[in-house]
């Protein structure tokens, strides 16, 4: 988890206040993937299983009078925006918190009125502890006096968070039972913006910078129309904790054809998580994808990998959403085949894949709910959470767009411009069928794969044999 200064001094910022919206740009920060260690000369580190979620993206602000900077990682998931303490063990570790840390006693403004209050653990089981204060939170030009901030004295993360999600899923109500206004609706009641809603354009997985627009929609970065569907309610709270959506469906098409991947759960719930690198999907789900695509599972890893150059296969995945009619967002095979570390790729060393180099495949098998559409999906999305009326507009990202068009939302709990409702969601409720022909995309997704290899692997059942095939892995 070392973070090369390279990598830092790249940290770009712009941000600007028209008004009635507030843009930041984002930067995908692949520094925070850990190189990968050889154990005994034969395997990953076990530490990747988790690290490997580490990547993301972050935003450079200025926490204090006068400003502390620090990078912080944009989290959708979550609903507190946190710093690491410069005090923290972890940070004052060899390895150390190089985003950044904040020292309280170096703010003249620092309010400290949460004592022990601040107490937040994460899905990957990392957490942070501490106090919340108040303080002054700057990002560009835009400058809040006294935002809620949870300070991390005791964190297993290194750096900080911005979360954006609800107020109901603040880390505050697990203390103190009772909400806080998050940075969000602080933007919000400082008149930055009109509503609280704001768009996410992540960008392509190539690219390092995306942006995040509170308060309106860039209709630059979008093709087609943008299509709002509901957000979940979270029946246990009575409530909308997290940005829960309908998905309905996983369809793969490629050259040589079109299946519709089902789950004995279909329809499901999926978190929108901006927090989460890859996609976390039912087994039975995702283990037909990985069948179309030939990736087979790698228990070192903890993720299903395959060679990096079906990057450059023809073919895609669409993830329907809300209903047979609901929006479609189509997922390229460049956007879900990834590095697994910073470093050079490790390669397979037997198995059919022998001597390729081995990357991830971004989407995962989970167990239990929550399910989660992590950066491998919404990449190829542009999302705009609403928060007052409780929809997600989505779109085919414009990729590499440089147009911009930004529309502000009308006035507070205005719905969300441009965009049109579902179509008829009468069979939204009624399971998708499972396509009759099998895996009939897969010949087209794996072309430019060993002829031999695309055989076999179009026959369901032997990809267990390939999974213990890939099982001895040497690091290059
Ligand atoms: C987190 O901790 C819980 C309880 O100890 C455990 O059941 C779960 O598997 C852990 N999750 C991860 C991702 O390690
Ligand atoms: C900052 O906000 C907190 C929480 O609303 C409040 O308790 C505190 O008095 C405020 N501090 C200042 C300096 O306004
Ligand atoms: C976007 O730009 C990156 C380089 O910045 C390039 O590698 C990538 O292919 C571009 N993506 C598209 C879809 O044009
Ligand atoms: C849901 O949470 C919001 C924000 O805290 C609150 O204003 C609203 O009253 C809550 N709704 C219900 C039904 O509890
Ligand atoms: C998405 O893929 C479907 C076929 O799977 C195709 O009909 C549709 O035009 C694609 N949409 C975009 C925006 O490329
Ligand atoms: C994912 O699938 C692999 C291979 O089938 C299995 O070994 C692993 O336990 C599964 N992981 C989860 C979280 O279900
Ligand atoms: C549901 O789908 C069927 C078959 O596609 C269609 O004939 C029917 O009109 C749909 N019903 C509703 C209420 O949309």
């Amino acid at each position: 988890m070392r973070l090369s200064l390279c990598s830092i001094s790249t940290l770009a910022l712009s941000s600007s206040a028209f008004g009635q919206v507030v843009q930041w740009d984002i930067v995908k920060s692949d520094a925070l993937l850990p190189r990968l260690r050889p154990r005994d000369g034969s395997s990953f580190d076990s530490a990747l299983n988790n690290n490997i979620q580490l990547g993301g993206y972050i935003a450079t602000v200025q926490v204090g009078t006068p400003g502390q900077q620090l990078s912080l990682q944009l989290d959708t998931g979550s609903s507190d925006v946190w710093v690491p303490s410069n005090k923290a063990s972890i940070c004052r570790s060899k390895a150390g918190c190089q985003l950044g840390t904040f020292d309280s006693s170096k703010s003249s403004t620092f309010d400290d009125f949460g004592r022990g209050l601040f107490d937040i653990s994460y899905q990957d089981n990392s957490s942070s502890k501490g106090d919340y204060f108040g303080d002054r939170f700057q990002i560009g030009s835009v400058s809040l006096d006294n935002l809620t901030i949870g300070l991390g004295r005791e964190t297993s993360v290194p750096y900080g968070l911005i979360g954006v999600g609800y107020v109901n899923n603040e880390a505050s109500i697990g203390t103190t039972r009772s909400t806080y206004p998050n940075l969000p609706v602080a933007l919000q009641q400082a008149g930055l913006i009109k509503t609280i809603a704001y768009s996410l354009w992540l960008n392509d997985l190539r690219s390092s910078t995306g942006s995040i627009l509170f308060g309106g929609i860039d209709t630059g970065k979008y093709v087609g129309q943008l299509t709002k569907v509901p957000v979940i309610r979270n029946d246990r709270v009575g409530n909308f904790t997290v940005f829960a959506v309908s998905m309905y469906s996983l369809e793969a098409t490629s050259s040589s054809g079109s299946d519709t991947l089902t789950s004995s759960t279909s329809p499901i719930s999926v978190v929108l998580d901006s927090g989460t690198s890859f996609s976390y999907l039912p087994q039975d789900m995702v283990s037909q994808a990985w069948q179309e695509v030939g990736a087979v599972w790698n228990s070192n890893a903890g993720t299903p990998v395959l060679p990096c150059s079906c990057a450059n296969h023809a073919g895609h995945f669409s993830f329907v959403f809300s209903g047979p009619n609901g929006p479609r967002i189509n997922v390229t095979m460049n956007e879900l085949v990834l590095p697994l570390t910073s470093g050079p790729p490790p390669k397979f060393t037997s198995g059919p894949y022998r001597g390729k180099t081995m990357c991830g495949f971004g989407l995962v098998n989970q167990t239990e709910p929550p399910f989660i559409l992590g950066d491998t999906f919404l990449r190829s999305a542009y999302v705009v959470y609403d928060l007052v009326n409780n929809e997600i507009g989505l779109a085919a990202t414009n990729f590499n767009s440089t147009k911009t068009n930004v529309v502000a939302f009308a006035s507070g709990g205005a719905t969300i411009p441009s965009a049109t409702a579902v179509s008829n969601q009468g069979n939204a409720t009624r399971p998708p069928q499972a396509s009759q022909t099998g895996l009939s995309a897969s010949k087209g997704l794996q072309a430019d794969s060993a002829a031999v290899l695309q055989s076999h692997l179009s026959v369901p059942g032997l990809v267990v044999m390939v999974v213990a095939m890939v099982y001895m892995l040497i690091v290059s």
